[in-house]
């Protein structure tokens, strides 16, 4: 086999297993009840509110919740309470980059967007760089303990993640089913600095480092 088939081989043995990973890992979260699902993202909520780098950040990007994830209305109506600037994913067409728009009221602004994810509306577009970001709250189907992260399959946020400044901070929040002792990755899949789930605060690498890792 050429070199160049190997990668081929490689590449798509890694999209298959990404494949059926996040297939089993949707399916198994789907089975959490409401009632888990509150009191979970609660306890995340309560540790995410605690920590320096919210408490310092002041231009928040935070993902706003299927009934399935991790719960962020809580979150995003404190930061406002506390003035900071919370920001949420735009994405305009299917085939452009997720972009940060400005949030300023939940109840308001929202409308069900691309794959069913509420996200502004048009009048509510207020876009902005994503350099402007200090914290990023990032969703996920799966992550390991070293920060890999899988998603929903569509790379928005891996292309999102490697253009922000090195001093912006991921945070992912999961509950305990979605850690796995190993994803596959390759050279796009962007890692997160800390993972917060019902039971713990996961830090992964220091802004500092990432040029190390
Ligand atoms: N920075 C990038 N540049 C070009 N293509 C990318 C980049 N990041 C990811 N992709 C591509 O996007 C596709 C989906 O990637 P992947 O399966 O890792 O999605 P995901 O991480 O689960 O999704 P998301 O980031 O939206 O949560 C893959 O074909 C991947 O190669
Ligand atoms: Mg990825």
């Amino acid at each position: 086999m050429s070199v160049g088939n190997f990668y081929f081989c490689i590449f798509i043995m890694v999209r298959l297993s990404k494949h059926s990973i996040r297939k089993k890992l949707l399916s198994e979260r789907s089975k959490l009840s409401p009632e888990i699902i509150l009191e979970n993202s609660k306890k995340i909520t309560e540790s995410l509110l605690k920590l320096d780098i919210y408490q310092q950040s002041t231009n928040i990007m935070l993902y706003i919740a299927t009934p399935s994830e991790v719960q962020t209305e809580e979150i995003i109506k404190t930061a406002q309470k506390d003035r900071k600037k919370v920001f949420v994913p735009l994405i305009i067409r299917r085939d452009q980059p997720m972009l940060p728009s400005l949030l300023n009221d939940f109840e308001k602004e929202l409308s069900t967007g691309y794959l069913g994810i509420l996200q502004p509306r048009k009048e509510f577009f207020r876009i902005y760089p994503p350099s402007i970001l200090n914290l990023i709250i990032v969703p996920g189907v799966a992550f390991t303990l070293q920060g890999h992260r899988l998603g929903r399959g569509g790379g928005y946020y891996d292309r999102f993640l490697s253009q922000l400044k090195k001093d912006t901070i991921s945070v992912a929040l999961a509950f305990e089913m979605q850690i796995l002792a190993q994803i596959p990755h390759d050279q796009n899949d962007f890692p997160v600095d800390y993972i917060i789930t019902e039971q713990r605060v996961i830090p992964i690498r220091s802004p500092l480092l990432k040029d190390e890792n």
